[in-house]
């Protein structure tokens, strides 16, 4: 296609895709949920999120895996390290158990910016959920309850349900059994995360940072999460020259820009059957078809980890791309 025609074609590509409304609508999203954080509360996520007191062996945080300076909230590596890493305070590429040579932790850790994004579900299989008419879905009634009654099914739910997940994952933050938690008598370990972990934090260092979020120095494992919900959920980064030039900006993509939007939007290439809109994605499940690295989660094997749900309930339009 000659250069002078780039902008015209790439005008039509971007009107079937409805890109400027979306591209209005997310902006207005998160617009919101910035405005809707109280920075008291934002500061309160933020320490605990760094902080390696919510992890059982005392060594390792939600940053380990998810730091914001590396790759939007992620950790740059296939497979990320949790507990008993060689040295604690290394992350991304080298940080390792020296134990495991595929690391214990069977996926990849998603990138934290713009997960406040995510309308339907968080993790790789969705298994914190919201259906479209708002009802939450864990895998622990528990943890869907204490999200409901802190919230309700508001925008944050998603966020907020799966805080309760990395503390009680073993290969992530520690097995809580190890300290001699009995876990029979709490198969959905609230009482972990509420008499031991909550109670762990110090009411002399946190309570003032409590009492400055939430009006009075209590803690308890909803408010911890709540907190890291609101430190997730301004990391949102959508400034980029693609919406500028969506909004009018023509000069602010140089033509080989231009030919790969219009190639990642045409039929032939299919990107945007999977990759819709602007927040480039459908939010469904879709297994790629490519081997499977690392552990996983899929018993059944097949190389596409979708875990249980892919292939049942929440999704079933999945599509294998053969
Ligand atoms: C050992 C590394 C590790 C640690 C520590 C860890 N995570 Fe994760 N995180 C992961 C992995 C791996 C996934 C994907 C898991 C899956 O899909 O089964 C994930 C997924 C997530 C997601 C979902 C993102 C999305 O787009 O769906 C959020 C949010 C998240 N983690 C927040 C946290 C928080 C908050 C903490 C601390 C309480 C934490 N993580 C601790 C590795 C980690
Ligand atoms: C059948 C659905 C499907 C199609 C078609 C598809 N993708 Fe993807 N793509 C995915 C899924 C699912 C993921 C994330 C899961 C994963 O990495 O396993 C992904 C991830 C990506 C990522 C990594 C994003 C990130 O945040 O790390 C890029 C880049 C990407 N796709 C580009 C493309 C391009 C370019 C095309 C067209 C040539 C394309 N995709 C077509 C489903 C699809």
């Amino acid at each position: 296609m000659l250069e002078e025609d780039l902008d015209n074609c790439l005008a039509a590509m971007l009107k079937l895709n409805r890109m400027a409304p979306l591209v209005e609508d997310i902006r207005a999203f998160a617009a919101r949920v910035r405005s809707e954080q109280e920075p008291a509360m934002v500061e309160l996520g933020m320490r605990l999120f760094h902080n390696k007191s919510l992890s059982a062996s005392q060594d390792a945080s939600c940053s380990s895996c998810h730091h914001p300076a590396i790759g939007c909230g992620g950790d740059d590596l296939s497979m990320p390290v949790g507990i008993n890493a060689i040295d604690t305070a290394l992350l991304g590429p080298g940080r390792s158990d020296g134990v495991n040579e595929v690391p214990i932790v069977p996926r990849n850790s998603q990138a934290i910016c713009n997960a406040s994004l995510w309308s339907r579900g968080l993790f790789w299989d969705n298994r914190v959920s919201l259906s479209p008419d708002g009802v939450l879905r864990t895998d622990s009634r528990d943890v869907t309850n204490n999200t409901v009654n802190a919230v309700g099914p508001g925008s944050l739910a998603l966020l907020i349900a799966q805080a309760h997940f990395p503390v009680t994952a073993p290969p992530e933050m520690g097995d809580i059994t190890d300290f001699g938690y009995d876990d029979s008598v709490d198969e959905n370990f609230t009482s972990y995360r509420e008499d031991i972990l909550a109670a762990s934090l110090d009411t002399a260092a946190w309570g003032a940072l409590f009492t400055s979020a939430f009006g009075d120095p209590e803690i308890n494992f909803s408010r911890i999460a709540q907190a890291i919900a609101a430190y997730e959920a301004v990391q949102i980064f959508i400034d980029n020259p693609f919406f500028e030039y969506v909004e009018g900006n023509l000069e602010v993509l140089n033509a080989e820009e231009k030919r790969g939007a219009i190639t990642f939007m045409s039929r032939d290439a299919g990107c945007t059957f999977c990759h819709k809109g602007a927040f480039f994605t459908s939010e469904a499940l879709m297994a790629a078809n490519y081997p499977q690295i690392g552990i996983g989660t899929d018993a059944s094997g097949s190389g596409a980890d979708l875990g249980e749900r892919g292939l049942w309930g929440l999704e079933p339009s999945v599509r294998l791309l053969c």
